[in-house]
């Protein structure tokens, strides 16, 4: 018998539905709220009124994508946590309430699993997936974590941010530059065409495997005011120069504890995800690196960068398979674990 999962994400500002059959997605539809970008952040009351308007017709959408009715569905799987709690509220009583009425299990998923298990959703049943145990540095607006992926379940995390995120990073030194939020993709493109070397930023003496970026914004912030003193169009005339040279520091950050924990460990495959996998320079740092220590890189295709069901749905099925299913009263959580 066929197993299909609805999964279902909410924990931020997308509202995202999927369906996949044994493993293999069948659609994956996302809506993102454009709500935020006028206050250059996620307004959380905004963020949960709009998954409101947004949840059914996306869910509808991923059926009738799919081509299935939802009297075919083996079991819902949503995003539990962590993330915004009016906005996971929002998809974890949407789960329960569809799975009583359909009389089917419920299957709570870590949006951070979700992450992670991304990389196992398949297009076709030929696509290559990761073999345990591999390392997922995981980067996102909210977490820059090095896991440990020992199985479906069992996730270990060996250093973590000790304060912003990557995509913290990208985003309030892009905030700064007076670019749109969020700011990465932003910087990402300018980037392309600026000299990485030209100007030098802060980096930090973390002990162990964690991460620290709110030094490195410091030392941005402080270069910026020192020369908007001497010139006060500084910025426009060297933003490619500035995206350039701060994508490469923080590049230089994540490469430099992701090879401590991979000589660590001796774990010769590397898996990426979170918002910042997106980063075209990321990626090619990430597939060289690799290449050059013959270890085996996953980078994720963009559309499962950011917040998707589909990864919601992958994790959920193999919890389904494991017959992990969710009771009723577990709450939604908002802080960050694995
Ligand atoms: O995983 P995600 O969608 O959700 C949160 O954790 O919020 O990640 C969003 C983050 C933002 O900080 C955004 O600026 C960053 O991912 N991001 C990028 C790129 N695309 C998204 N950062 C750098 N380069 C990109 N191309």
């Amino acid at each position: 018998m066929n197993i299909t999962i609805l999964g279902i994400e909410s924990s931020c500002d997308d509202t995202s539905a999927a369906i996949i059959t044994d493993g293999i997605l069948r659609s994956n539809v996302i809506a993102s709220q454009k709500v935020h970008e006028e206050f250059g952040g996620v307004v959380p009351e905004l963020a949960s009124r709009a998954h409101q308007q947004n949840i059914v017709p996306v869910i509808d959408a991923a059926l009738k994508r799919a081509g299935i009715d939802k009297s075919e569905l083996s079991a819902i799987a949503f995003t539990r946590g962590p993330g915004l709690l009016g906005s996971l509220l929002v998809g974890t009583s949407f789960a329960k309430g569809l799975s009583l009425g359909l009389r089917i299990p419920i299957v709570d998923v870590n949006h951070l699993h979700g992450h992670v298990l991304s990389h196992f959703v398949k297009q076709s049943p030929d696509d290559v997936v990761p073999e345990f145990p591999f390392l997922c540095l995981l980067i996102s607006g909210g977490n820059s974590q090095i896991i440990l992926v020992k199985s479906y379940s069992e996730m270990e995390i060996l250093g973590q941010t000790i304060d912003d995120a990557a995509g913290e990073a990208f985003d309030k030194c892009a905030k700064v530059m007076g670019l749109p939020y969020p700011g990465g993709p932003h910087i990402d493109r300018l980037a392309s065409e600026g000299d990485p070397k030209r100007f030098k930023f802060a980096r930090p003496h973390i002990p162990a495997l964690d991460y620290s970026f709110s030094g490195l914004k410091t030392s941005f912030l402080y270069t910026l005011r020192d020369e908007i003193k001497k010139d006060p169009d500084f910025i426009e005339k060297n933003k490619a120069d500035l995206a350039a040279s701060l994508q490469t520091t923080i590049i230089a950050i994540l490469l430099d504890k992701l090879d401590k924990a991979v000589k660590l460990t001796g774990v010769k495959t590397i898996a990426i995800g979170g918002g910042v996998s997106a980063n075209s320079g990321v990626r090619n740092a990430i597939a060289e690196y690799c290449d050059r220590h013959h270890l085996t890189a996953f980078i994720p295709q963009r559309q499962f960068t950011t917040d998707n069901a589909a990864m919601v749905a992958i994790a959920g099925y193999y919890k389904y398979l494991d017959k992990n299913f969710c009771p009723y009263d577990l709450p939604p959580f908002a802080r960050v674990t694995i």
